[in-house]
């Protein structure tokens, strides 16, 4: 009898069923992907990447390394290659014409989302342990607006959190605005953020194994 096929270590299973939840709340159109942040990683940062990102934490170059190798295979599925997606002054990443996309890592793991421009105008994604968010956090980040009545009560906070931050993501490269958390507002109950800028964006979310939301202002339908 063929013994079973030993299970991936626990970190690497994480990463699997994040790149699944991902897939599956991802709209049309737009592409997902998640690498688990290994050692080395920030090796992936081409010269000009590893240039343009002034962080000198071996962390956080290495998260940055991770999210923009993931970047990279999505460009390559839509027919970019060899792409170096340098970051802006401002933080945001500069996408090849006609594209939008979003980056995010937390301490273990790294997310990208890619979509060309047309019924999606802009992306943003955000990703959080899947923990609830400590009260003082969550005392500055909710505004009066906001409404989470349908989510998981213990991570309604966090998912609250990441869908301000993918907004805030996905509306900067429209204006050039710096947005604070009062400035958006997040209905979770029928997935739809606006901002005190003028923009509206639809939201997913996926909360297992961690909280990653999705944030995207939609274009003119082509
Ligand atoms: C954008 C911001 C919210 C990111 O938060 P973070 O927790 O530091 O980091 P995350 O892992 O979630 O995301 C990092 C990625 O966001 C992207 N990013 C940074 N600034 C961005 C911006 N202005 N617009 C779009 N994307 C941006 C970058 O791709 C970055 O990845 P990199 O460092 O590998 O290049 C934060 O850097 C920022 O600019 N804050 C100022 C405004 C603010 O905090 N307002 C309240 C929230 S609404």
């Amino acid at each position: 009898m063929t013994p079973p096929a030993n299970p991936p270590p626990p970190e690497l299973a994480d990463e699997t069923a994040l790149a699944q939840a991902l897939a599956a709340i991802a709209p049309n159109g737009v592409r997902t992907g998640c690498r688990l942040i290994r050692e080395g990683d920030e090796a992936h940062l081409l010269p000009d990447e590893a240039h343009s990102i002034p962080a000198r934490q071996p962390a956080m170059r290495r998260a940055s390394g991770a999210a923009r190798w993931i970047a990279r295979l999505l460009l390559a599925d839509i027919g970019v290659t060899d792409f170096a997606l340098l970051r802006t002054p401002s933080g945001a990443p500069a996408w090849p014409g006609g594209i939008t996309g979003s980056l995010a890592h937390d301490d273990d793991m790294a997310i990208a989302a890619v979509a060309e421009i047309g019924r999606i105008r802009s992306l943003g994604i955000d990703v959080e342990p899947a923990l609830p968010l400590p009260d003082d956090i969550f005392a500055l980040v909710a505004s009066p607006g906001d409404r989470t009545e349908t989510v998981d009560r213990h991570l309604a906070g966090r998912i609250l959190f990441a869908a301000k931050e993918a907004v805030y993501k996905a509306a900067y490269p429209l204006d050039r605005k710096v947005l604070g958390y009062e400035d958006i507002t997040v209905d979770l109950n029928t997935g739809r953020a606006t901002t005190t800028t003028g923009h509206s964006a639809g939201l997913v979310y996926c909360i297992a194994p961690r909280v990653v939301v999705l944030a995207f202002v939609d274009g003119d339908a082509r």
